[in-house]
C-alpha cells in the first residue's frame, strides 16, 4: 500500500515537471477541467443546441479555438536562424556522409568476418549514441538519485523516516506490449517513406534514361540538329537537379544549384535556360516544361512524340511521388504520442526496477543499458522519417543520369553529323549500334567531326579501319572520364 502511493506521487511530480517545461506535453490532463468548464460557459450552452441544426459562425469556431488555445496546434514554422543553428550539430552533419551507395566491393566490406567486432567497438562513437546523449544523462542521474535516496534513507541520514522510493513492476510489463507496438509501427513507417523516395527517385533514373534514348535515336532518322539533341540533354538532366534542389536544405544546396544554373545551363546552345530555371518559382516543373517544349521541336510522328510525352508525365509523377513524401510527415501526433509514452515509461523504470535489481548500484547501467537500446530506436526512427536528405541524391543525379544521359547526345550528335555529310553524297546512313563504335566519329573521309570535343578526335590515319587509341577502337577510360560533367 506504501509503496503505491509513493510511486503515484512520483507520477505526479513527474507530470508537473513535464508541464513546466512544455505546456503541450500534458496538454491532454490538463485541459480536461478546463474543457468542462466550456462546456458549462455561457458560449458553450449558446452553441450546444445549435450545432445539432446549423454548424457554429466563423466568429464563434474563433472563440472556441481561442479558449482551447487551438493556435498552440498549428505548425510554425522554424526562424532561419533556428534552422542555421541546428543544422550545425552533429546528427545534421552526419547526413550528408550517410549518402551511401554500394558497389560490389562495398558489398564485400560490409559481409567481412570482423564485422560483428567492429560494430561493437564502435558502438560508443555511434550517432545514433550521440543523438541521445542529453536523455540518456538523465535517465542515468534519475537512476542514481533514486538509488542513494533510498539507501540513505536505510541509513537514517535523511532524518525522519521517508517512504522508499519504489513502484511495482506490473504496470511496466503491461505496457511494454502497447510501446512496443507503437515503436515498431513507427520504424516501419518511417523505413516505407525511405524505400518509397528511393523507388520514386529510381523511377526518375529511368525515365530520365528512356527519354534520352528516345530522343537520341529517334531523331537521328528526323536529321534533328546537334544543338537541339544537347538541349535536350541538358534539360534531362536538370529535371532531377532541380528535384535533389527541391528535397535538400537550402542552406546546403543554394551555392550549388546557383553555379549549376548559371555556369553550366547558361550560354552557348541552351541560351538563357539556366537564368529562367533558377528564377522559376517551381523548378523541377519548369525542367519539365523545357522537355516538353523541346520536344515539340523536334517535329517526331506523333506516335513517337505520344510515347516521349508519357515518360516527361511520369517523371512528373515520380516528382508528385517525392513532393508527397517531403511535404507531409507522420501525423505529428503520433510520433508525440511514442515519445511521451516511452519518456514516462523509461524515466519511472528505475522506481520499479529497484527492487528486482536487490536496490544496489547496477540499476544504473542497467538503465542505461536498457535506455540507449529503447531511445535508440525512436531516434532512427525520427532520422529516417525524412529520408530525401539521407539519399545520395547527388551521386544518382551525376552518375546515374547525367553520365548515361550525356554519353547518349555524345554518340547521337556523333551520328547526325555523320548522317548529314553521308546525305550530301547521297548515300545511305550507316551508323551501326556497335558498342565499340559509340565513340569514334566516323565521317566519309574518316575526318573527325567538328562536333567532338578535342580530346576524342582521332586523326585520320592510313588504316582504313577504325583509328586506335591505346591499341582498341575507341577512345580509352581516361578519356572517357573527361566526359562526366560536374553537376
Ligand atoms: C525504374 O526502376 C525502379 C527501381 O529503381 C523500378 O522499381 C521501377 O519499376 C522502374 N520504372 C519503370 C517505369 O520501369
Ligand atoms: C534551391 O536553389 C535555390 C537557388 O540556389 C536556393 O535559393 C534554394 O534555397 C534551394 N533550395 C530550395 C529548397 O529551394
Ligand atoms: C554498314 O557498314 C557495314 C560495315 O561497316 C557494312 O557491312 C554494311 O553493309 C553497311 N550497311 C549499309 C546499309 O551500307
Ligand atoms: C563491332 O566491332 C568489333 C570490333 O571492331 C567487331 O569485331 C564486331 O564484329 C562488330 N560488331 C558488329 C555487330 O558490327
Ligand atoms: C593529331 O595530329 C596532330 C598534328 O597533326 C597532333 O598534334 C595530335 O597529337 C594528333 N592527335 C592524336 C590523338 O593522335
Amino acid at each position: 500500500m506504501k509503496f503505491q502511493s509513493s510511486g503515484v506521487s512520483v507520477f505526479c511530480i513527474f507530470l508537473a515537471v513535464a508541464s513546466s517545461q512544455d505546456g503541450s506535453v500534458v496538454s491532454g490532463f490538463v485541459s480536461q477541467p478546463s474543457l468542462r468548464t466550456a462546456q458549462r460557459s455561457p458560449i458553450a450552452t449558446d452553441i450546444g443546441p445549435r450545432t445539432s441544426s446549423t454548424s457554429p459562425s466563423p466568429t464563434q469556431l474563433s472563440i472556441i479555438a481561442s479558449r482551447h488555445r487551438l493556435k498552440d496546434l498549428e505548425w510554425t514554422k522554424p526562424e532561419e536562424h533556428q534552422v542555421t543553428e541546428w543544422l550545425k550539430n552533429y546528427g545534421e552533419v552526419s547526413r550528408f556522409y550517410r549518402r551511401d551507395v554500394f558497389t560490389a566491393d562495398d558489398w564485400v566490406r560490409s559481409r567481412r568476418p570482423t564485422r560483428f567486432w567492429d560494430t561493437l567497438r564502435n558502438t560508443f562513437r555511434s550517432g545514433l549514441f550521440r543523438q541521445i546523449s542529453l536523455e540518456l544523462g538523465v535517465l542515468m542521474a534519475c537512476s542514481f538519485g533514486v538509488v542513494l535516496f533510498n539507501r540513505l534513507n536505510w541509513m537514517g541520514l535523511i532524518g525522519r523516516s521517508l517512504p522508499v522510493l519504489k513502484m511495482p513492476l506490473v504496470p511496466f510489463n503491461l505496457a511494454a506490449a502497447s510501446l512496443g507496438l507503437l515503436l515498431t509501427f513507427r520504424t516501419n513507417v518511417s523505413y516505407q517513406r525511405w524505400n518509397e523516395a528511393r523507388t520514386a527517385w529510381g523511377r526518375v533514373i529511368n525515365d530520365s534514361r528512356s527519354l534520352a534514348r528516345m530522343a537520341c535515336i529517334w531523331s537521328t532518322s528526323y536529321n534533328a540538329s546537334p544543338q537541339l539533341i544537347k538541349r535536350f540533354g541538358d534539360a534531362i538532366c536538370s529535371f532531377s537537379r532541380s528535384l535533389m534542389n527541391r528535397t535538400l536544405p537550402s542552406q546546403e544546396d543554394d551555392a550549388p544549384f546557383q553555379l549549376y544554373c548559371l555556369k553550366q545551363l547558361n550560354g552557348g546552345y541552351n541560351g538563357d535556360y539556366g537564368t529562367r530555371l533558377l528564377h522559376a518559382k517551381h523548378r523541377p516543373t519548369a525542367a519539365l516544361a523545357e522537355l516538353s517544349s523541346l520536344l515539340v521541336q523536334f517535329n517526331f510522328h506523333p506516335l513517337h512524340q505520344i510515347e516521349m510525352e508519357k515518360m516527361i508525365t511520369e517523371l512528373c509523377s515520380s516528382m508528385g511521388a517525392c513532393e508527397r513524401i517531403f511535404t507531409s510527415p507522420v501525423p505529428t501526433f503520433y510520433p508525440r504520442h511514442t515519445t511521451r509514452f516511452l519518456a514516462v515509461w523509461l524515466y519511472l523504470m528505475p522506481f520499479a526496477l529497484f527492487e528486482p535489481l536487490g536496490g544496489g548500484f547496477l540499476l544504473v547501467p542497467v538503465m542505461t543499458l536498457l535506455g540507449g537500446f529503447m531511445l535508440g530506436i525512436e531516434e532512427l526512427a525520427n532520422q529516417m522519417e525524412e529520408p530525401f536528405s539521407i539519399l545520395p541524391m547527388e551521386k544518382m543525379c551525376q552518375n546515374s543520369i547525367r553520365g548515361p544521359v550525356m554519353e547518349q547526345v555524345e554518340r547521337s550528335t556523333a551520328s547526325v553529323v555523320e548522317n548529314k555529310e553521308d546525305s550530301t553524297t547521297d548515300t545511305k546512313p550507316n551508323y551501326t549500334m556497335n558498342a565499340s563504335d559509340y565513340y569514334v566519329p566516323k565521317t566519309s573521309d574518316n575526318k573527325p567531326s567538328a562536333l567532338m570535343p578535342e580530346t576524342l578526335r582521332v586523326n585520320g590515319s592510313t588504316d582504313s579501319a577504325a583509328p586506335k587509341i591505346n591499341g582498341a577502337r575507341g577512345p580509352d577510360r581516361e578519356t572517357l572520364k573527361k566526359f562526366s560533367f560536374e553537376i
